[in-house]
């Protein structure tokens, strides 16, 4: 891939914005962490960098369309602005977002990695911040007009400290948003599409549900189902073999690559979810999610086991107590995996509290996934 150098450098000022450091350099799109001056907060700089002059307002149809859904779970947009590059002399578009500290999910499995995280509490926490995009998600199915995202991917959903020190998954890049359903378009990032975005389809909510279903998959297991796509192959030929593979390629288990407890429970809830046949898919991204989280947590068991619990407890209290005032000694404390221990829990801490069962902490919980982009090439189909 090219080099791409940044348009702006440090201490640099954008309006009332004076840059801090770049976090993403492409061809057609520079991300920069900002220092808002007169607020001083730190926000975040999306800057279009098209090489040829375009018409500047149609640039911020992404910043429009995230700001109009207004959804609390999507970065919220603050403002946009326009500065002649230094190097094409192109009017360049920019609009500045709240700041995710922690990156996207790639980066934040990078903290995690480097902070030393256990396998379960990385596990657990992404379950809890892909329930979050799951809400989200399903609220915006669930507007008048349904908003489909088009592009959701580990890559564009940000990740934010919320002030009581809890992460907060947020959804960004509106850059391939469709609303309503009878929108037609074609794009994508093609191992996150679901077959039938490759053919003449409306954008409806299933398309989403199916990349909610490739993410979960790869947050999980460190891989994505199906590896389709590439950097730069752009072509319509390469597209429609992608469909092919789409449409015909078994998906592996999620079994074969999740090295922990609950995983086969699993392979019914992912092998409906990455179906070819719409129709199959869960009815949510939150009832999917919901459903993963229970099996791989022990939660459904949990509940299974609770109501033989509950009618043991007493004779157990009874007998336990008698022995241990027989013997003179305490029942000894034990740790306990527990499910949903919050983020801000220090590493050791939840350490103790979560003993990862031995069939986890043997293997990683996830090889590096590896990121890669939308299709610039976007086909858009007429409206019926
Ligand atoms: N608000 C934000 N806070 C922190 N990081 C961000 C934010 N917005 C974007 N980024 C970082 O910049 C990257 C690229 O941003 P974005 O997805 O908006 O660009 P893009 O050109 O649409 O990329 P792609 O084609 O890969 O989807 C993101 O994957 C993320 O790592
Ligand atoms: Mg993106």
């Amino acid at each position: 891939m090219r080099r791409v150098h940044p348009v702006f450098h440090y201490g640099e000022t954008v309006d009332d914005y004076s840059v801090v450091r770049p976090l993403f350099l492409a061809e057609s799109v520079q991300v920069y962490e900002v220092l808002n001056t007169h607020l001083q907060r730190t926000e975040c700089l999306k800057l279009l960098t098209p090489r040829h002059p375009l018409d500047v307002s149609s640039q911020w149809d992404e910043a429009r369309r995230a700001s109009q859904t207004g959804h609390p779970g999507i970065v919220p947009v603050y403002r946009t602005g326009v500065v002649r590059s230094p190097t094409t002399s192109v009017n360049c578009p920019w609009f500045t977002m709240a700041y995710g500290e922690y990156g996207d999910l790639y980066r934040l499995k990078d903290f995690m990695d480097e902070s030393g995280w256990d396998p379960v509490r990385q596990r657990d926490t992404f379950l809890t911040l892909l329930t979050q995009v799951a809400g989200t998600l399903d609220g915006l199915h669930r507007l008048d007009r349904p908003v489909v995202h088009g592009d959701i991917k580990p890559g564009n959903i940000v990740v934010s400290g919320h002030r009581s020190g809890q992460l907060r998954a947020l959804i960004s890049d509106f850059g391939l948003n469709m609303a309503g359903e009878g929108h037609r378009s074609m794009g994508g990032t093609p191992a996150y599409m679901a077959p039938e975005c490759f053919e003449e389809s409306a954008a409806h909510p299933t398309r989403d549900r199916y990349a909610f279903a490739v993410m979960v998959f790869e947050m999980l297991c460190g891989r994505r189902p199906l590896e389709v796509g590439t950097d730069s192959a752009h072509s319509w030929e390469i597209y429609t073999a992608y469909a092919d593979i789409q449409k015909h390629a078994p998906r592996p288990r999620f079994s074969d690559y999740y090295p922990g407890a609950g995983a086969r429970s699993v392979d019914e809830l992912f092998r409906r979810a990455l179906s070819v046949n719409p129709a199959e898919r869960p009815e949510s991204c939150t009832a999917f999610i919901t459903d993963i989280g229970d099996a791989l947590t022990g939660a459904r068991r949990r509940r299974r086991a609770k109501k033989a619990v509950v009618a043991g407890a007493a004779a157990l209290i009874v007998v336990g107590g008698g022995a241990a005032l027989a013997t003179g000694s305490h029942p000894r404390a034990r740790f306990t995996c527990r499910a949903h221990a919050p983020a801000r829990m220090s590493w050791r801490a939840s350490t103790l509290l979560r003993r990862a069962p031995d069939s986890m902490r043997s293997k990683p919980l996830m090889s590096r996934p590896r990121r890669t982009r939308t299709w610039m090439f976007t086909r858009a189909v007429p409206s019926r």
